[in-house]
């Protein structure tokens, strides 16, 4: 990548986020995902905020404009309705959910990976004279944010989904076990949306779809009660993803109260017992950081990108390492979402294998920071490589780098401009 002229696809990337943007916030990419998602309008923002940063700004406050009274930012604002997207707001039926409040802007009644406030604060350091009198207003929100999430997620300290949904890896090999216990009886009719945009290869099959409606009607007809679904769901999972995530969100805010003045005493407490969950999730079998379901308490025995988050959480744990070299060295194309000598790998189908921008970018950066410098910049060769082979399509294939899922995607554009393009470095992406 040495002498590569990056700026066409700097331009590219930069002219991807133009066309996603719905005004104020950024959809996924048009067509299959047409509303404002959560962790990618942060990534969206992170984007943005390599030409635009006010623009960046915009992002992050428009996605807190659907913040439950509750705390919990929704995974999906359905800021205007659009029939090519299935489920809609109809079927999440949140208008009554207890957790609501005042918020009036439609939404699903889940959440995600909590990295906005990492993001932010990058972005807020990238310019602090700019991002100031922004922060302030927002630092409240976020922190409300992440009180939600020890409040009604982190039971054993580790951060749990009620929905495959909630890690962003939808179809992950990680749920498995938890989706089997499902019967899905009782789903009302539907039309996937999906698969008329991209290949069914490439997507979750039909059984997993019928337990991701089947968890959608259970909460609602509890009226996304988290004490209710806590109590009752048979879908209970402690995710790596979120767990750290979470976990680095906390430090980002810790650091932010101190910027700001605030008090850090709560924050730190959470930090305490994010750490604590984080290490119920080390599975010695695998020699990485797991899933685990607490219906049974059995781990999933998957490695998983989300597996790699340690250090961009924070931990300074060496043990990852050897299964990390192993799967580096399996790999043409790093980071794959799964094992790929795993009995699940199947390097097309979303989260059971593909090689996801966003993922590679937080894996590499916390291991950048930690030390494991060789390994930071593999993934980040990788990644450059891909997208500049590919194009910014919404992930890849590890064995050949297939491009799959949509294209003209927001999140690998803005992975890109922060981090990847060799133009990168400067600014709110930082290396
Ligand atoms: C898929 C991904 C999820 C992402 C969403 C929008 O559902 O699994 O992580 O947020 O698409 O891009």
């Amino acid at each position: 990548m040495r002498d590569f002229d990056a700026a066409p696809l700097d331009a590219e990337a930069r002219r991807i986020l133009q066309l996603n943007d719905r005004g104020g916030y950024t959809v996924p990419t048009a067509g299959l995902y047409p509303y404002q998602w959560n962790w990618d309008s942060a990534f969206a923002a992170l984007g943005f905020a390599s030409f635009d940063i006010s623009r960046a700004w915009a992002e992050i406050e428009t996605l807190l404009t659907g913040q439950w009274d509750n705390g919990m930012v929704p995974h999906i604002l359905f800021h205007r309705t659009d029939p090519g997207y299935f489920p809609g707001p109809d079927v999440w039926g949140t208008e009554t959910a207890l957790g609501r409040g005042t918020c009036s802007v439609p939404s699903s009644g889940i959440s995600q990976p909590p990295v906005l406030a990492s993001l932010a604060w990058r972005i807020y350091r990238a310019d602090p004279a700019a991002g100031r009198g922004r922060l302030v207003p927002l630092y409240p929100r976020l922190l409300a944010y992440h009180r939600w999430i020890i409040a009604a997620r982190a039971e054993t300290g580790a951060v749990v989904i009620t929905h495959p949904w909630e890690a962003g890896r939808d179809n992950a090999p990680d749920w498995d076990e938890a989706m089997a216990g499902i019967e899905p009886l009782g789903v009302e009719p539907y039309t996937r949306r999906d698969t008329s945009h991209v290949d069914a290869r490439m997507r979750p099959t039909k059984e997993d779809y019928d337990r991701f409606i089947w968890l959608v009607q259970f909460a609602r007809d509890r009226r996304w009660d988290e004490a209710a679904i806590a109590a009752e769901s048979p879908f209970r999972v402690a995710d790596p993803t979120l767990t750290f995530t979470a976990l680095r969100s906390a430090r980002d805010l810790k650091a932010m109260a101190h910027e700001l003045g605030e008090d850090e005493a709560e924050i730190d407490g959470w930090i305490t017992h994010l750490e604590a969950g984080a290490e119920t999730l080390w599975n010695p079998e695998t020699g990485a950081y797991d899933a685990k379901n607490l219906r049974t308490g059995n781990f999933a025995g998957s490695v998983s990108n989300a597996s790699f988050l340690s250090w961009w959480g924070g931990l300074a744990d060496d043990r990852p390492r050897a299964t990390l070299a192993r799967i580096l060295g399996q790999s043409r194309h790093a980071l794959p979402s799964y094992d790929p000598e795993g009995p699940k790998f199947d390097s097309l189908r979303y989260w059971r294998g593909p090689v996801w921008a966003v993922m590679n970018f937080m894996a590499a950066n916390g291991m950048a920071e930690q030390g494991l410098t060789e390994e930071a910049a593999r993934i980040r060769a990788d990644t450059a490589r891909l997208i500049v082979e590919n194009g910014f399509a919404e992930y890849f294939d590890p064995t050949d780098g297939t491009p799959a899922g949509g294209a003209t995607f927001t999140w690998t554009a803005a992975v890109w401009l922060a981090w990847a393009s060799p133009s990168a470095g400067t600014g709110a992406g930082g290396r």
